[in-house]
Formats: structure tokens, sequence, C-alpha cells
């Protein structure tokens, strides 16, 4: 314990090197909006599941500028295909325009609007992969999608399933409310105990769940 987590992750970004087009993605979030984008070594390890599962079809539930949505489409086959939903419009336009940039942007549909709006309205095809890094309130509607729809032996991976380090006691910060830790308690309890999947969390900085389905 108390080794620096921070350390380790530039330590492996020296071995696993950013691709420069997600690295200009990421460096364009953090100056023209917040930089809450998976980090290298997560998408690097969401595109190792994507290649060892032999998924073909990705849902994902939080676009933003794109950054994940390019990285997990980069690792699936030619006729592989990733709808990923985003609600507000100024981040679904910007992350189009990165999509039109990259030859393996074709894979990606984007559905701009609310995401469980979006999905229920979209004729999807079988989903291998499901992938959740949106607003928190909504992970435990986002993860009862995901049982539901996700082929059996499909995976589900949700982010920040740690919310900030709060859920394991970290001073709250200012825009994180007591009752939403409780909430993603209550949803990490459901998900290690639930008969519908087999589980388990990375201690990453953020807390990352895989869930595969029975
Ligand atoms: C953490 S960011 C996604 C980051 C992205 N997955 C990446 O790693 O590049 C979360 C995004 O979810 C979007 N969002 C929030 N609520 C949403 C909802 N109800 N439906 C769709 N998108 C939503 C936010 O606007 C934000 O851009």
């Amino acid at each position: 314990m108390g080794r620096s987590l921070c350390a380790a992750q530039e330590y492996l970004g020296g071995i696993y090197q950013e691709p420069s087009f997600l690295k200009d993605i990421r460096e364009r979030a953090a100056k023209t909006d917040v930089p809450i984008n998976v980090s290298p070594d997560e998408a690097r390890f969401l595109q190792f599941l994507i290649v060892a599962h032999e998924v073909k079809t990705i849902v994902e539930i939080g676009t933003h500028f794109g950054y994940s949505a390019l990285s997990m489409a980069t690792a699936l086959p030619a006729n592989g295909q990733l709808y990923t939903c985003e609600k507000d419009p100024k981040r679904a336009a910007v992350a189009r325009e990165h999509f039109a940039q990259h030859k393996d942007g074709a894979k990606i549909q984007l559905l701009e609007g609310d995401a469980l709006e979006s999905l229920s309205k979209q004729a999807l095809p079988f989903i291998d992969m499901v992938f959740i890094d949106a607003n928190k309130s909504g992970y435990t509607d986002y993860y009862e999608w995901a049982v539901t729809h996700v082929r059996p032996g499909g995976i589900i991976v949700l982010d920040n399933t740690f919310l900030m380090g709060t859920v394991y006691g970290e001073t709250l910060p200012p825009h994180i409310k007591p009752k939403l830790v409780s909430k993603m308690q209550a949803l990490n309890e459901h998900i290690a105990n639930d008969s519908r999947v087999y589980a388990c969390t990375l201690a990453t900085q953020e807390g990352l769940t895989i869930a595969i389905k029975n």
C-alpha cells in the first residue's frame, strides 16, 4: 500500500503509448470542456476486453468528445458497430467531428439525446458489450437496461463505481450529494450479488466494474 497509482499510470503510459488522435481529443477536452474521458490505460483495457471477448457490437452510454468511443472502435472488427449516447448537443457535435476524422469512426453511430430514451427508439442488433460512463444518478437504470439487453455471455462495464472514492469514505466533493453515494454503494453491492451476472471490480483510481451476463 502507499505506492502511487499516478506513477504507475505514468510508467504504463511510456510503454503502452496513447495514439496521437486520442491524445488530441484528450487535450482538446481538457482545454475546452472538462477532462472526463477514460484514462489511456482504461481505454487500453476496454480494447483488450473487446479483442479477448470477440466483441462485435457495443452500446456506450456517455460519449463526451468521443475519446472512449473512438478508442473502442479501433479494437472492433471491420464489421463491428458501436452505438454511443450523448445528451449534450455541443459535445455530440464535437464527437461527430472526431468520428469523421478517423477511418474507424465509420463504425460509430451517435445517438443524440437522453440515453435510455434514444436506445428505446433504436432497433439494436445483438449486443456483446455495454459501457456505462455517464451521469452517476442514472447508473442503476443503465445497469438494468444493460443486463436486460446484453446477450448471455456479453459484458457490462461501468466506470467510476468508486464515485471519487466517496463509496469507501473519501471526503465528499461539494457537487456530490450523500444520497448519490448511498445509491452507488447500493448498486455496487447489488452487482456483486446479482445472480444474473458474474462480476468483479478493478481498484483503478475511479473504480471499474465488469459484469458478465450468465
Ligand atoms: C464521463 S463523460 C463520458 C466520457 C467518455 N465515455 C469518454 O471516456 O471519452 C459523460 C457524458 O455523459 C453525458 N450524459 C449525461 N447524462 C446523460 C444522459 N442522460 N444521456 C446521455 N448522455 C448523458 C454527459 O453530457 C457527458 O458528456
